[in-house]
């Protein structure tokens, strides 16, 4: 947290690191980790995220629904900066984190994605044997050799694959399955010791039983970490997320507790999709 407190001025060289306290006026029922203030994102000119403001709170699940392209990916991707990689990508707004807007253009992005990982919905190990696949990311990192074994094996428990695969970590992670893979992929985030794990769409690609087992690891994982969610499966978010956003077209339609948004939308939009009239 301290390397991206470093660089964190604003655009007018001032500094960011204010009270929070002072902020939560507006939301005090929510103790939030993340706070999205009239956060827009755009690729050229087509706006996929239109001045979205809502918090992520700090050690619960937040799932983020809505149909295809209504911006959910790209509200992720923006939480930890991987939208600068796109280069007509661009930004307004602020995300607010632990007091420090990171969208500032002076955070350093490198010390920001340790702090809040990323899990695709693709699992995408490295092409290397299991054990390398965690120890690359700690290396790039310069964490010393002498923990990295210690860090392999509790990463990998963490990530509930320990047991399955502790006697072939010198095997080639595209050897394991693909639910074993994305765990994989959950614990080499999760060796970095995130505070925030973004997942989208962490088991669509994923059998019922994989699934299953993503599911209950996040519910698991959210003791100690906060985590942001993007899901196509409505039962998913209403099993797993404390809080849930809807999306469509770029608008945050509704958000709030997930019970409360499945079982008593206040929108006619979310109680269209959460029903499956539209998908
Ligand atoms: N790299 C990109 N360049 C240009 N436009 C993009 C890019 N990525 C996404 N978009 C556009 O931004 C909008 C939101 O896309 P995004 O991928 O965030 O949607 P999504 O809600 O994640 O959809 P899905 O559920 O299909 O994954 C879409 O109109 C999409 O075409
Ligand atoms: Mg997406």
């Amino acid at each position: 947290m301290l390397k991206v407190k470093k660089h964190a001025e604003n655009n007018y060289g001032e500094s960011q690191t204010k009270e929070r306290t002072l902020d939560k006026t507006n939301e005090p029922e929510f103790n939030s980790l993340l706070d999205l203030r009239n956060l827009s994102v755009y690729y050229g000119d087509h706006q996929a995220v239109k001045n979205v403001s809502m918090p992520i709170e700090k050690n619960k699940v937040t799932a983020f629904i809505g149909p295809s392209g209504c911006g959910k990916s790209t509200l992720l991707r923006t939480i930890n900066r991987m939208n600068d990689q796109i280069p007509i990508a661009h930004y307004d707004g602020e995300i607010n984190y632990d007091g420090v807007n990171i969208l500032n253009k002076d955070i350093d992005v490198v010390a920001l994605r340790k702090e809040i990982g990323m899990v695709f919905q693709e699992p995408n190990p490295f092409p290397k044997p299991i054990r390398k696949n965690i120890t690359h990311a700690l290396k790039f990192m310069g964490m010393a050799k002498s923990n990295m074994n210690e860090i392999v094996e509790n990463s990998l428990k963490q990530a509930a694959l320990w047991d399955e695969i502790k006697d072939r970590l010198g095997d080639s992670a595209l050897s394991l399955s693909g639910g074993q893979q994305q765990r994989l992929c959950i614990a080499r985030a999760l060796a970095l010791q995130p505070n925030v794990l973004l997942l989208d769409e962490p088991t669509s690609a994923l059998d019922p039983i994989s699934s299953a087992k993503v599911e209950d690891l996040v519910m698991e994982l959210k003791q100690h970490y906060t985590i942001a969610i993007v899901t196509h499966n409505m039962e998913q978010a209403a099993r797993i997320s404390d809080n849930t956003a809807f999306l469509y077209n770029g608008d945050l339609i509704e958000f709030g507790n997930t019970s409360d948004l499945f079982t008593n939308p206040k929108e006619q939009r979310t109680e269209d999709y959460i029903s499956g009239k539209f998908s």
